[in-house]
């Protein structure tokens, strides 16, 4: 064959390989509102950096008349490319064809990239449109699909890990996701369940969608499975590309710093009037957030599940910091079980990925009652307290109004290793609100005071007593657990001087195996 003829094979391959599963299916992805995973890939990655491995890679299975049927590609686009000039790997997943299923070809295909990706410390974006094993492959597809978790599981806290879940996810298959640190889902056009509706109706004879069993908004509201909920494919591909900017290419780096234009010491008066008055009156502790962050820029993480926890990235200075929030617009920003999953979900990434930690503390304490009980509140209220304690990134706590009981230890205070505690003058620190402390101080005098109006005087008089003894933060600052109590507009000032000089902080926990975190 000649040179020209040669590199015409070349080019008719690619030309071929980048079909997929041919026109007819690829129109089919389209009138399905999906882009194909090439289109995928392109329009994640900066213009031009893509390049491609395995373009050529077919499966090797004869059963079932495959031998006859033949992909290059087989079925899932994987390469490298850079975001923002940052070199990430992809993998994205080809449901044109055979759905996307996964071989044992398949499977190499996207363990070559993370092997590689784990050498050279860069993070792994999978985008997952698939229907699952690939059955002519039998037992060879469900080990492809354990080597692929073997490798998340290798790559937790070491690079970057995230899912962008575009099309069909079920079965086993889900749990390579389910491994990773991010879960993106496209509103109406993915799904994901361990058993879909068909298995479900047919076991426990509840009749359910598959929207309503495994989509978007259940997933980013109810289960928490994902962590971010998009429009489309477009926003969700944007959404990679910003979370990132927040991320450290791996965990052995800082994450990126970039230059601030926002006056470092914008002092904020709206701050001095946020906290209403009345301790019981919610506000938004967002508006808290927007104020003091850079450029007043907040990428929300979870942002519809556990709201009463606010999680997320935000930069000061050009540093990238998680934010943790106690909501009191929301279940007057109560600690349940979900809401101490996510936040010690959330503490942990940042501490494996050396990102500071700043927790805003407006927290009445966990919330009571049988269902959190039974539900293990005691274990998965543990499990915040367990990731404040072991963070070993800076971490700056303010104490902006309630911060009671166990929920006070909890939040990142001064014994949990905190390197900065600052509390507004709006801060009750102490075991309990006053009602709660009277009631149970003043109950046998209480219960002798037979006129209601005396009694009611009574307790007012008490409550205000203890307020003034306990619910200010002056007390937790006579102890130096508060390391200052900070004018409100001043606390973005205060944040990243706190932050400049925690940068060359080091801390450490005693070696071991792995600790044993209450799961
Ligand atoms: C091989 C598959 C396939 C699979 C789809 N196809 N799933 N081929 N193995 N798992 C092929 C179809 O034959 C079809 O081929 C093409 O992909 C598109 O599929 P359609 O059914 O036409 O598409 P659609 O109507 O959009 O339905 C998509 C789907 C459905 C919902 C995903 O295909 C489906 O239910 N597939 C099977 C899902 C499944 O049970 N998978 C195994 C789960 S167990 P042609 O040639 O016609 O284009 C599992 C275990 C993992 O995954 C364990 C890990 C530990």
């Amino acid at each position: 064959m000649s040179k020209e003829n040669k590199i015409s094979e070349l080019l008719g391959k690619r030309e071929k390989a980048k079909l997929g599963g041919g026109e007819d299916r690829i129109k089919s992805q389209h009138k399905k509102g999906k882009y194909t995973a090439r289109e995928r890939i392109e329009k994640l990655l900066d213009e031009g950096s893509f390049e491609e491995y395995d373009m050529f890679m077919t499966h090797r299975c004869t059963d079932f008349g495959l031998e006859n049927e033949h992909f290059l590609g087989d079925g899932v686009v994987t390469g490298r490319g850079t975001i923002d000039g940052r070199v990430v790997f992809v993998f994205s997943q080809d449901f044109t064809v055979f759905g996307g299923s996964l071989s044992e070809t398949f499977a190499k295909k996207i363990c070559k990239i993370m092997d590689q990706a784990m050498k050279v410390g860069a993070p792994v974006i999978g985008i997952n449109d698939s229907g699952g094993a690939r059955i002519q492959e039998g037992v060879n597809s469900l080990a492809g699909y354990a080597e692929i978790f073997m490798r998340n599981i290798a790559a937790s806290g070491v690079v970057p890990q995230i899912s962008a879940i575009f099309g069909p996810c079920a079965g086993g298959a889900v749990y390579s996701p389910a491994l990773t640190d991010f879960i993106i889902m496209s509103d109406k056009t993915s799904y994901m369940f361990v058993t879909g509706p068909k298995v479900t109706k047919t076991v426990t004879g509840e009749d359910i969608t598959t929207e309503d069993l495994g989509g978007a908004t259940i997933h980013a509201s109810k289960s928490g499975v994902a962590h971010f909920r998009v429009e489309n494919e477009d926003s969700g591909l944007m959404m990679i590309r910003k979370l990132l900017s927040y991320l450290p290419q791996n965990n052995l780096e800082d994450p990126p710093q970039t230059e601030c234009t926002d006056p470092i010491d914008r002092v904020e008066d709206i701050l001095n009037e946020t906290v209403p008055d009345n301790p019981n009156q919610p506000y938004d502790i967002k508006d808290i957030i927007f104020n003091i962050v850079d450029d007043h820029e907040f990428l929300e993480v979870h942002q519809h599940y556990a709201k009463n926890i606010v999680v997320g990235f935000a930069k000061f200075n050009g540093m990238p910091c998680g934010i943790v929030a106690n909501q009191p617009n929301f279940l007057a920003g109560v600690l349940d079980i979900e809401a101490s999953r996510k936040g010690a979900r959330f503490v942990r990434f940042c501490d494996a990925f050396n990102i500071p930690i700043i927790t805003l503390v407006d927290v009445p304490g966990f919330l009571p009652g049988s269902n959190q009980e039974y539900g293990g509140i005691i274990t998965n209220g543990a499990k915040l307290l367990f990731a404040y304690g072991e963070a070993t990134v800076p971490k700056i706590t303010i104490t902006i109004r309630k911060s009671y009981g166990g929920a006070h230890d909890v939040m990142g205070c001064k014994q949990l290793r905190a390197d900065i505690n600052y509390a507004w003058p709006s801060a009750e620190i102490a075991v309990m609100g006053p009602k709660g402390a009277i009631e149970i101080l003043e109950g046998k005098k209480l219960g002798e005071i037979e006129d209601p109006a005396e009694r009611n005087k009574y307790m007012i008089e008490k409550e205000l007593e203890y307020k003034e003894r306990f619910a200010n933060p002056y007390d937790a600052a006579k102890y130096g657990y508060i390391d200052d109590v900070i004018e409100p507009r001043n606390t973005r000032f205060r944040i990243i001087r706190a932050l400049q000089t925690l940068q060359t902080k080091k801390d450490t926990l005693p070696p071991k195996k792995h600790n044993n975190l209450p799961l």
